[in-house]
């Protein structure tokens, strides 16, 4: 079906595609009885996929990344989709219209997608009131937030507090993103003198909307940190207790992509993501995880694009994984297919559990050394 749709997709803008995507979804999530029939047919139910952590029950660890549903309009459309989670935002305190247009990119031969979007989102207020409405609710909902560009940094403390304030009450975990590059300067918050403070400014956000439960917080770090920096966060999430960490966002590199350099630098500056983004990602991953044991639960993001994919970053020490350029290349039963492969992976490898293989290949390694 997807075969027969992308061509016309992929005749349009990459951000036209994506606004009539989003708007078939839209619909979808306000349609009960078609969301149910297409749950019950897309969303995997095998019990060996379920994953519990960060005190939720995720159906599946197959998530969708920050950035496909900014504004929280279809989040269960993508949970019926088979997502066993979907993360939402990244959300700002102040409305912002993003960068100009264009502003996303098709770099077809790499499977991949160069964006500057910006934060476009109608801001972290309204979404919550999205959220609020919205009467089912069955899918495990992050909220990712980031700084207003209208805000300088020395003043981002108060920002990503306010936004936490407005979506405390609505997130089952939340998210601090400090690694957009297309926000100017929001990539120097992850320099862990000024992380600290902002993580803990949050942390105390949280506890004070939501006495009754502990939300969840977790930092979303850039593949283009340097190792020794990779190792500061590290050490800084064993001590303020973060609860998780995702890695990672999209790349400002541009090395060894298929498409000509000409081609590559005619569409100007923006964040990499999909396949080129592959061996980065999960090199950064196994650092963290080394750093971390398993204190901290790590979510793998980052060209992630088939069973295989998902497997190693589980492997590697992911207890979750999300995924977006891979779903613009392979179509909506791509977490469906994904389910299935890592179901199919689980039983051979004799497991009655994923989360039995989190981290396995350290375990081998060791055995095997
Ligand atoms: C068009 C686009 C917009 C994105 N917007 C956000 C965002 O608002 N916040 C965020 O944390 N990550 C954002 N991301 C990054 C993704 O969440 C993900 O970390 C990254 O794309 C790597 O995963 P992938 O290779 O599966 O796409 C965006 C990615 C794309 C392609």
């Amino acid at each position: 079906m997807y075969a027969l749709i992308r061509p016309l997709l992929y005749s349009l803008p990459a951000e036209t595609a994506h606004r009539l995507v989003m708007a078939g979804l839209r619909f979808l999530a306000h349609v009960p009885f078609l969301l149910r029939w297409v749950r019950s047919r897309f969303a995997p139910t095998d019990s060996l996929l379920r994953v519990d952590a960060l005190g939720l029950t995720f159906s599946t660890p197959i998530g969708l990344a920050a950035g496909m549903d900014k504004d929280a309009e279809a989040f269960e459309a993508f949970g019926a989709l088979g997502f066993g989670f979907v993360e939402v935002g990244t959300l700002t305190a102040h409305p912002q219209p993003g960068n100009p247009r264009p502003r996303l990119f098709r770099l077809v031969e790499d499977r991949a997608l160069i964006n500057r979007m910006g934060f476009n989102n109608h801001g972290a207020r309204a979404a919550a009131e999205r959220i609020a409405a919205t009467t089912e609710r069955n899918t495990v909902l992050g909220i990712n937030i980031g700084k207003s560009k209208v805000v300088p940094n020395e003043a981002a403390l108060d920002d990503y507090a306010q936004s936490a304030a407005f979506l405390a009450p609505h997130a089952d975990y939340l998210v601090v993103n400090v690694s957009s590059p297309n926000t100017p300067g929001l990539r120097d918050l992850q320099a862990v003198s000024v992380l600290r403070p902002l993580l803990v400014r949050v942390r105390n956000e949280l506890d004070t909307v939501e006495r009754a439960r502990r939300i969840p917080l977790l930092l979303k770090i850039a593949p283009d940190l340097a190792d020794a920096d990779i190792d500061a966060v590290a050490e800084l999430a064993l001590e303020l207790k973060l609860d998780g960490v995702i890695a990672t966002n999209t790349t400002i590199t541009r090395a060894g992509l298929q498409a000509s350099p000409a081609v590559v630098s005619e569409l100007g500056a923006g964040g990499l993501s999909g396949a080129p983004l592959k061996q980065r990602a999960l090199a950064v991953l196994r650092r963290l995880r080394a750093k971390l044991g398993d204190q901290v639960v790590l979510i793998a993001a980052g060209g992630i694009e088939n069973a295989d994919d998902a497997w190693a970053r589980i492997r590697a020490g992911a207890t979750l994984i999300q995924l977006y350029t891979g779903l613009v290349y392979e179509g909506p039963d791509l977490p469906r297919r994904i389910a299935d492969g890592l179901a199919a992976r689980v039983r051979e490898a004799g497991l009655t559990s994923i989360t039995n293989a989190i981290g396995s290949e350290a375990n081998h390694r060791g055995s095997s050394s």
